[in-house]
């Protein structure tokens, strides 16, 4: 093509001097194509070093519920940065950690109301299991120290969060050998898998600390959704059986499935909930595990050994507490969540335009995730090359064509967007 050469003398000095100096997530450097430079990002849109423009169908794994650089969070993050970017939270503390803490349980149902902040999703799911384990051994009970996790789940790379993640199904099988052992079943979604499930607890409540479930969409695991019953059964069951409930709500936090959580449209509250991505609108790295009062007050006591030994040396960075709670800001004085409903009702009517094209297994939406699922998709990198050729970015997964954009995305731009799915869909048959 006429602009690869056009791409190649664009290629920017930085890039040609560090690319081969850079170790790239998830891919297989020695056959992928190299990722394209990028050079400004704004609304939903990333600038290419060659001058194009890709309208973005993923908000960069999900962050940029805003759209990028939006000028509220930009702000606050410029204030912060003169004042005070960064102090140790321990033995220290700062308004804006101590803000969003406050601004976060109010928005999460009682009795969540505790927040533990760190630097990354895993982090938080890692926080999240070391809380549920050390819940049962402050609380005098021992054994309890395997989690119930679902097929299809995906809950981060680190060892124990790849240790509750379906290391069948996702990238990670290799290491099944020399992880924990957990319980992993389908998720209830029906009378036998919900009778399954019961009798897995009824047998080895006494080893099992919590169960964790990626509420309403399994996300990098496929883009599965489930329905709001299934949560409600896992609520039912985690008391019957007195266990913990963790929802990670990493992915479908922040209105990505239609309200703010996930767990509020199912109407449940779990005992710790993980938080991350959205958090500070795709600007800054922050996560935060949340647990309930009844957790909390495992670990209050007179005794050090109680305390929860853990403390990320950047947990509560403020400039990503600044920039989160701009981000609250934002949801607060715009109407995101009509936004994402538009956008919900959008994908709906432009994707449906897939169902019944060959090789077309499934198209479904919920909130702001729209999913073409495929029989199969042999060359991924082949089909993330034609997106780019069509100046849109989407980076299907498995055999998972997805679109998760900002929820400021105009109808035209998803239009684009939409419209390059259907073209590379059918171009497919
Ligand atoms: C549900 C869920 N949990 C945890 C993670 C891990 O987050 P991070 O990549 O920030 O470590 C992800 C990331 O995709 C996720 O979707």
């Amino acid at each position: 093509m006429a602009d690869e050469s056009a791409r190649r003398r664009a290629t920017p000095e930085w890039y040609a001097g560090g690319i081969d100096h850079v170790w790239l997530p998830y891919t297989q450097m020695k056959t992928a194509p190299p990722p394209v430079p990028v050079v400004r990002t704004h609304g939903s849109r990333i600038v290419l070093a060659d001058g194009r423009e890709l309208i973005d169908g993923i908000a960069s794994w999900w962050t940029a519920c805003h759209g990028y650089n939006h000028p509220h969070i930009r702000q606050a993050v410029e204030r912060q940065l003169a004042v005070l970017p960064h102090v140790m939270f321990g033995g220290l503390a700062h308004e804006e950690a101590l803000r969003l803490a406050r601004r976060l349980v109010a928005m999460l149902p009682r009795p969540l109301t505790r927040v533990f902040f760190s630097d990354s999703g895993s982090v938080a799911v890692e926080v999240a299991l070391k809380m549920a384990l050390q819940y049962w051994l402050n609380a005098g009970v021992r054994g309890k120290v395997r989690f119930v996790a679902f097929k299809g789940a995906y809950h981060g790379d680190t060892l124990g969060a790849m240790a509750v993640s379906d290391l069948d199904a996702g990238m990670h099988a290799a290491f099944s050998g020399v992880l924990p052992r957990h319980f992993r079943i389908d998720l209830p979604r029906d009378a036998a898998s919900a009778a399954a499930l019961e009798t897995l607890l009824a047998r080895h409540a006494d080893e099992i600390a919590a169960i964790i479930v990626e509420p309403l969409v399994q996300g990098a695991g496929g883009m599965r959704f489930h329905e709001e019953e299934v949560l409600r059964r896992l609520r039912a069951l985690a008391d019957r059986h007195g266990l913990l409930l963790i929802c990670d709500e990493i992915f479908t936090g922040f209105g990505r499935t239609g309200t703010m959580f996930a767990c509020e449209a199912a109407g449940i509250v779990p005992d710790i909930v993980t938080l991350s991505k959205a958090l500070t609108g795709g600007t800054l790295p922050l996560a935060a595990t949340v647990a309930s009062d009844r957790v909390f007050r495992a670990f209050w006591s007179d005794d050090p050994a109680k305390a929860l030994m853990h403390g990320p040396t950047y947990m509560a960075n403020a400039l990503a507490c600044a920039a989160a709670n701009a981000s609250l800001d934002l949801f607060a004085q715009e109407a995101r969540l009509r936004q994402v409903a538009a956008i919900a009702a959008q994908m709906e009517r432009e994707l449906g335009l897939c169902r019944g094209l060959p090789d077309v297994r499934d198209v479904r939406v919920r909130g702001a995730v729209g999913v073409v699922e495929l029989a199969e998709i042999r060359d991924l990198d082949a089909l993330r090359a034609r997106f780019l050729e069509l100046d849109v970015f989407v980076r299907p997964i498995e055999n998972v064509i997805y679109l998760t954009p900002a929820f400021t995305i105009t109808p035209d731009e998803l239009g684009r967007l939409t419209e390059a799915v259907v073209a590379v869909v059918r171009g497919r048959g």
